[in-house]
């Protein structure tokens, strides 16, 4: 299991960094209205892991008939709260089939590097599970490794509302592919405020499209982002169209 969780995805501090970047689920869920438009899709979605339910909110908004699931407790209660008229299920996505049951959706999003967690077999589970659940389209996106090695200083700040910093210290071992980080959270006059601590895998796209393929998906287009740009390995983000 992650050795990250439990901590991290409870912690208030994570909770709200989530909560800065709540708008742009809003970018996504324009986006991903355009993808089930060009795949004649119908309005059945799967956010798996949902968060606190930043896309599907705004999904919901656009008629969307919603399903999250998420391992953290708070996220899944946040999430329900969002989003009265959805159904959510506080689960482990490398088993999201077996708490489903037999129901499959038509479009099911795994967004925000939701990978990397876990070891690369681990992942492979997880894009098994996804692929039990998909009835027509899966979108993936992740953080591109070839960016991030390239690009991510080892040192640097993020303001997070209402008042603190987070301080990222990061390393990254070409050996595995996985980036360390030190999180420290700071006040506004610097003192420490909480810390974590945790190491993530990031892909270059032929990885993770060898995994996505292995998995019984078939590749149908890989875009920057949340746009019909094509990917190119020097972009930031990697989104994976795939389908079944
Ligand atoms: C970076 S957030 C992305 C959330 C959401 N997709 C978004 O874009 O806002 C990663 C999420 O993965 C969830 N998570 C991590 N491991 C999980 C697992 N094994 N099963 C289900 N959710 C998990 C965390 O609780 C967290 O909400």
């Amino acid at each position: 299991m992650s050795e990250i969780f439990p901590s991290i995805f409870e912690s208030d501090f994570y909770i709200n960094e989530m909560i800065k970047i709540w708008d742009e689920g809003n970018k996504w869920a324009q986006w991903l209205d355009e993808v089930s438009k060009k795949y004649n899709l119908n309005k059945k979605v799967l956010d798996v892991p949902c968060g606190i339910g930043r896309i599907s909110y705004f999904l919901s908004k656009l008629g969307y008939d919603i399903t999250g699931v998420d391992i953290s407790e708070k996220m899944i209660k946040m999430a329900k709260n969002n989003i009265p008229s959805g159904k959510f299920y506080r689960a482990d996505m490398r088993y999201i089939s077996e708490i489903l049951e037999k129901e499959k959706f038509d479009l099911v999003i795994n967004i925000f590097n939701s990978l990397g967690y876990f070891s690369d077999e681990e992942d492979f589970e997880i894009l098994k599970s996804l692929r039990e659940v998909t009835n027509k389209i899966a979108v993936i996106n992740m953080d591109n490794r070839d960016y991030i090695i390239y690009n991510r200083p080892e040192k640097y700040y993020t303001f997070i509302p209402p008042n603190y910093l987070v301080e990222d210290n990061t390393n990254f071992d070409p050996m595995t592919s996985r980036l360390r980080i030190k999180r420290i959270y700071k006040d506004q006059k610097g003192n420490e405020l909480g810390k974590i601590e945790y190491s993530q895998r990031f892909y270059s796209l032929h990885e993770i499209v060898k995994m996505i393929n292995k998995a019984g998906f078939k590749i149908l287009d890989v875009v920057s982002g949340y746009s019909w740009k094509k990917f190119e390995v020097t972009d930031p983000q990697m989104t994976i169209i795939a389908g079944v």
